[in-house]
């Protein structure tokens, strides 16, 4: 393919969450803990989740299937698809074989990329994969498609309410109106056992809750520094957040997303020199001689700098996290939850020219920082409107979905755990209270192959 490509970034992108929830506050009473703890303490309002009748396979279908009609995509027009999650359920063969169902039927075959996995940064790998191979040499002038998905779910205790499920699918190529810094991806990568899934029976995580936070803000601290270093390099006038119209986060749970939005405060509260401190920072010099890997818990500086950020977070954060509050942690895809959220908080007019930074964290631990920023040039605006229009569409599904008590989420939790390994499987959930057009699983035979249909 010759000739330059311009504008690489999301063309279009839609989302799945399931049709049922729970309620955060029913939760607190049923969990017999204080109330306000998963309401204000970690910021959720309400949590997806699916019956035994979906898996991660039905749910990024649904995703990828959602995407493709709404936006009339020719399946010949796809060269590449990419799929990022971390459930598993088998260990060899990939989501993306299972999605090639929807491609094999036209006889389109030709289509590079498999699974990538660590944690929830498997979504955004998959997307710089996509990004990558669009701007290749390898790339033959076809688009990308990007399915993140999973379903987040924890063993009783205080980690079940920051559970979650969803997908989301995004199409990828030149002269978007989604467009991605060049250059200036700033990640961090280590060895940690914040959070794993070693267990490989049991669709539970092993979690360390105190030092994922630890993880998830000591990455986010280097990240920053770094993403702002590789900004001054092409804009020495890049004055961090402030140059941003948005910042986006991966988002575990919404309060920890207010904490991060703080601690990037208090990172340029750092980095500002001492003589404009006073002046830029009113009331903060008493933290000047603070190191950043000894404030992780540090109320103090939380309760400071979440202080002086609040406008800057109703501003630039919290408009990205309706999904993430109403859904919960959808892992994989919670970050392209938020730009969804943000997206649909604004009119195209009002997003044109902005610029945005996001966040991705999985634990183990994969981060990266970026940016990508929306396109002010006139020929993409109607993509634009179009792409905004259909996610409309989408979250408001958010309220057309059934609640259901705590004691029935419970035991619907119960029986997922019970039949995680079951073969053969016939599931039990309900097909009626599902969104028309979901895939959902009809059986597992003896030799553990899934057979699945879809929601008329
Ligand atoms: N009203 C208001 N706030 C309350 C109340 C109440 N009645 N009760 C407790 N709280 C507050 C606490 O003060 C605490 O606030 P803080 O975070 O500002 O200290 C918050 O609610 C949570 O309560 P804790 O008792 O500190 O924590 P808990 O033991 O319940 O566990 C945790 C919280 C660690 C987040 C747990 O849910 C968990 O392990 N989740 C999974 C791991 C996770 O999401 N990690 C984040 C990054 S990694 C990833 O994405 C998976």
């Amino acid at each position: 393919m010759s000739g330059k490509v311009e504008n690489v970034g999301i063309l279009a992108m839609d989302l799945y969450f399931p049709s049922q929830y729970v309620s955060q506050t029913e939760l607190e009473k049923f969990d017999e803990v204080s109330s306000g703890k998963y309401t204000v303490g970690l910021g959720q309002h309400k949590m997806a989740f699916c019956s035994d009748r979906e898996d991660i396979n039905s749910i990024c279908f649904t995703a990828l299937h959602r995407l493709i009609e709404k936006n009339k995509i020719d399946l010949h027009d796809i060269g590449r698809l990419e799929v990022g999650t971390e459930t598993i359920i088998d260990k060899s063969k990939s989501v993306k074989t299972f999605l090639m169902n929807l491609f094999t039927k036209v006889g389109a075959t030709d289509i590079e990329g498999i699974d990538t996995t660590n944690a929830c940064y498997g979504g955004t790998a998959a997307l710089f994969n996509a990004i990558n191979w669009v701007e290749s040499s390898s790339w033959d002038g076809r688009k990308a498609i990007v399915v993140a998905g999973d379903i987040a779910v924890y063993g009783k205790g205080p980690a079940r309410p920051t559970g979650g499920a969803g997908a989301v699918a995004m199409l990828v190529g030149p002269n978007a109106p989604l467009v991605f810094d060049k250059g200036v991806r700033a990640s961090y990568m280590t060895h940690a056992y914040d959070f794993y899934k070693p267990d490989l029976a049991s669709e539970f995580p092993f979690v360390d809750g105190k030092l994922s936070i630890k993880c998830y803000l000591s990455a986010l601290d280097n990240c920053y520094n770094l993403f702002c270093k590789k900004m001054r390099r092409t804009d020495p006038n890049f004055k961090g957040l402030l140059s941003l119209d948005a910042m986006l986060f991966h988002s575990p749970y919404c309060k920890l997303v207010q904490k991060s939005l703080a601690r990037i405060s208090f990172n340029d509260f750092l980095n500002c020199p001492p003589e404009e401190r006073e002046k830029l920072f009113p009331g903060m010099s008493a933290f000047s001689d603070y190191k950043l890997e000894d404030t992780y818990f540090d109320r103090d500086i939380e309760k400071a700098f979440m202080t002086y950020s609040q406008h800057l977070f109703d501003e630039k954060t919290k408009p990205a996290l309706h999904i993430a509050r109403n859904v919960g942690n959808m892992y994989t895809p919670s970050l392209y939850g938020g730009l969804v959220s943000y997206l649909i908080s604004k009119s195209p007019e009002q997003l044109v020219g902005k610029k945005f930074g996001l966040f991705s964290y999985g634990s183990g631990l994969a981060s990266t920082m970026y940016s990508m920023n929306i396109c002010n040039d006139m020929s993409v605006g109607s993509k634009l409107a179009t792409l905004i229009d259909s996610l409309h569409e989408t979250v408001a599904l958010l309220d057309k979905r059934q609640g259901v008590e705590p004691r029935i989420f419970s035991e619907i939790m119960e029986n997922r755990t019970q039949n995680y390994h079951t073969a053969p499987y016939q599931p039990t959930g309900s097909i009626d209270v599902l969104f028309p057009g979901t895939y959902y699983l009809i059986n597992i035979d003896d030799q553990r192959r899934r057979t699945y249909a879809r929601k008329d």
